[in-house]
């Protein structure tokens, strides 16, 4: 079973290009590994991530984010299972959205409605507009 989430967290510090790159090389190297993908967002000291691949490997990657140090006040919007990625290609893209659509990325409704839920294939409103982002500056960003 395929299970998506999405969670916000904080800094303990602000991260500089150099921590970012580093961070995402080691994520890349373990999502590759097992089988995770997704985004992770960065804007002032704000991380929006949304992982996505079979169950237990995005367990076991979260328990990895949860123990870490570099953040802290980690809070999932959203954590179901899903039928297929959106994320397919990226073991873990980054982008560094604006403070406003991070915003709006982070105060999106992340729950689907009720009806929705029952359609196979539907996406939680949150998860629609970060594809949208993402296909919107997708490109400028290397694997
Ligand atoms: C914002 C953030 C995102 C992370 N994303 C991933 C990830 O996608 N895959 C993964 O295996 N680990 C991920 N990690 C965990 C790190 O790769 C590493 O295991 C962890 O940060 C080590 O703990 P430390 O930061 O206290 O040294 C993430 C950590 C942070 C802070």
């Amino acid at each position: 079973m395929l299970r998506g989430i999405c969670y916000l967290s904080s800094a303990t510090r602000p991260f500089d290009e150099a921590a970012l790159e580093g961070l995402l090389s080691e994520s890349r190297r373990n999502n590759a590994h097992s089988g995770v993908s997704g985004v992770l967002l960065y804007a002032d000291g704000d991380f929006l991530q949304y992982l996505e691949g079979p169950s237990a490997a995005v367990d076991e990657t979260m328990l990895r984010i949860r123990g870490s140090r570099r953040h802290r006040g980690l809070r999932v919007l959203l954590d179901e299972p899903i039928e297929q990625r959106v994320f397919a290609d990226w073991w873990m893209g980054l982008a560094r959205p604006t403070r406003s659509h991070f915003l709006a990325l982070s105060s999106a409704s992340w729950k689907r409605a009720a009806a929705a839920a029952r359609q196979p294939g539907s996406m939680p409103p949150g998860l629609v507009l970060l594809e949208e982002f993402w296909s919107g500056q997708a490109g400028s960003t290397a694997r």
